[in-house]
C-alpha cells in the first residue's frame, strides 16, 4: 500500500532524514514514535506528498507518488490521503457538515452523494446533532472528530495523522484512539500515526522508532 524506499531530506546543511526505507499494509495502524526532532513530522509530511523529498522513491497504492507534481499531485493526494493534524485546521466560517463536505466538495463529487456521506460519517462519530455548529462551538474532542471526518469523506487509502491527540485532553485522546482502531477493524482503513502517547502506539500493529533521520531497527 505504502513502500518508501531511501527517502531523505535535507534543510539547508542540516540532514532531517538520512535514507528511510518502509512499507505499511493496507488495514495496518502503524504508529511512528521518537524524541523531539527526529524527523517524524518532515516524514509523515513527505509520504503523505505534502512535502518533497530530496531522493528516494515513495509508491502510494501502487503509484509513485514523488513523481507527481502541481494539479496531477493535489488532485491524487485529494483523493487517496487524508490528514490529521495536532491542531484541527477546521474553517471558523463553516459548519461542521460543510467542513467535512469540502474536500468531497473539491473532488467534483456530486454535492447530494458527498453530503450524504459526511451525514453517515458524523453520525458514526457520534456527531449527528453537532452537524450544523460552527467550530467554535465544537468541543476540542468533537473538533477532532469533525477532523477525522474530513480525512475520510473521499475514501483515502491512508490517513495520515501527527500527533492527533497532542491537544486533547485523556478522555477525548482515549476515545479518538479507540475510534482509528473501529475504522480499522470496521472499514479496513489504513493508518500512519505520529504520536508522544504512549497508549495510542501500544494499541497500534506496529510502532516504528525514529532515531537520527533513520527507522531505527527494534
Ligand atoms: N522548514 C524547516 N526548515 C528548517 N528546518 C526544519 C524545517 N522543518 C523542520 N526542521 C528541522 O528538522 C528537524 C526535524 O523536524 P520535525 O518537525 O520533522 O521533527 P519531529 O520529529 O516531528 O519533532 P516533534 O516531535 O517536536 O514534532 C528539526 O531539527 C527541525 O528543527
Ligand atoms: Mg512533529
Amino acid at each position: 500500500m505504502l513502500v518508501a524506499k531511501g527517502v531523505t531530506k535535507f534543510y539547508g546543511k542540516l540532514q532531517v532524514l538520512k535514507g528511510v526505507d518502509l512499507m505499511i499494509k493496507s488495514g495496518e495502524v502503524v504508529s511512528i514514535v521518537g524524541s523531539s526532532g527526529a524527523g517524524k513530522s518532515t516524514l509523515l509530511h513527505i509520504l503523505g506528498t505534502l512535502d518533497h523529498a530530496d531522493s528516494g522513491e515513495i509508491q502510494l497504492g501502487g503509484r509513485r507518488v514523488d513523481l507527481l507534481k502541481g494539479k496531477p499531485l493535489a488532485a491524487f493526494r485529494n483523493l487517496h490521503a487524508g490528514f490529521v493534524f495536532q491542531f484541527h485546521h477546521l474553517l471558523p466560517e463553516f459548519t461542521a457538515l460543510e467542513n467535512v463536505c469540502i474536500p468531497g466538495w473539491i473532488a467534483g463529487t456530486k454535492k447530494k452523494e458527498v453530503e450524504a456521506r459526511a451525514k453517515e460519517l458524523l453520525g458514526w462519530l457520534g456527531l449527528r446533532d453537532r452537524e450544523e455548529n460552527k467550530p467554535s462551538a465544537l468541543s476540542g474532542g468533537e473538533q477532532q472528530r469533525v477532523a477525522v471526518a474530513r480525512a475520510l469523506i473521499n475514501r483515502p487509502e491512508i490517513v495520515f495523522a501527527d500527533e492527533p491527540t497532542g491537544n486533547l485532553d485523556s478522555a477525548n485522546a482515549n476515545e479518538l484512539h479507540h475510534l482509528f482502531i473501529r475504522l480499522r477493524q470496521e472499514f479496513g482503513q489504513t493508518f500512519l500515526i505520529v504520536t508522544h502517547n504512549e497508549e495510542l502506539a501500544s494499541m497500534s500493529d506496529r510502532t516504528l522508532h525514529m532515531k537520527d533521520g533513520r527507522i531505527a531497527d527494534v
